[in-house]
């Protein structure tokens, strides 16, 4: 896997997941750019615990900003992206539909993140960061540690070249990323997968068992 340079990353979403990732990002010497849906005044004393590195922006400046953007936001929230501002690039999808907490909302028998990409038929839609808490997220990562025994964060994307890079900014935390297929098998990335503590070879064994891979 090619090392991931220095990325800018523009977040949508500034939550547990969302202020998580940019301080690990941060962390890791990635630049952050950072949005909520009340607007950048409410960020600005988030951003600057990080230093230089982070700046409160609109979610249409966090959509445009750097090499591309990752949305933790509820699911509800998902047809309000700007769908302009993502047009071509990579957004990496992080929300999961919980519907005790976003409301029934017909997905048409589509996995939640190919009903991401429905709404953006545009921009290279990858899944990634869904199925670990914040918490883990913040403590887990240890660049030290070799790939096969960091804790695993999986990958689906139809767009090989977009998961690549995303699998190298998972590496850069200090994770161990799987490529588990496209939007479509992300059935995987759902509940059943979840929070589970697995090491990058267990899911593989796991994966393999099932013959799914
Ligand atoms: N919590 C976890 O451990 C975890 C793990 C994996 C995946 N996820 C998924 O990640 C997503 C976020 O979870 P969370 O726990 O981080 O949620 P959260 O703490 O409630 O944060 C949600 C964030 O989204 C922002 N937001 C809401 N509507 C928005 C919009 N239309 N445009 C831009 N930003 C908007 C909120 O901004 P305001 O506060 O300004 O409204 C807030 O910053 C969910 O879909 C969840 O299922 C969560």
């Amino acid at each position: 896997m090619r090392q991931a340079d220095p990325m800018r990353i523009g977040l949508i979403g500034a939550g547990n997941i969302g202020t998580t990732l940019a301080t690990i990002l941060v962390r890791a010497g990635h630049e952050v750019a950072i949005s909520n849906s009340r607007g950048p005044a409410s960020l600005q004393a988030f951003a600057d615990t990080l230093g230089t590195s982070a700046q409160a922006v609109s979610v249409e400046e966090a959509a445009g900003f750097g090499d591309l953007a990752i949305e933790s936001i509820p699911f509800r929230a998902i047809p309000s992206l700007p769908g302009d501002a993502l047009r071509g690039r990579i957004l990496v999808s992080a929300s999961n539909c919980i519907p005790r907490r976003d409301g029934e909302i017909d997905l048409e028998g589509l996995t939640h993140t190919e009903y991401v990409a429905r709404q953006l038929p545009a921009t290279r839609v990858v899944k990634c960061f869904n199925t670990i808490t914040w918490q883990h997220l913040g403590e887990q990562g240890d660049t030290s540690a070799p790939l096969q025994r960091r804790r695993v964060i999986p990958i689906a994307a139809d767009d090989e070249e977009a998961a690549q890079r995303v699998a190298a900014l998972v590496a850069s935390l200090g994770f161990g990323p799987l490529y588990t297929g496209s939007l479509a098998q992300s059935w995987l990335q759902q509940p059943g997968f979840y929070n589970r503590n697995l090491a990058l070879w267990e899911a593989v064994t796991e994966l393999e068992v099932a013959g799914r891979r």
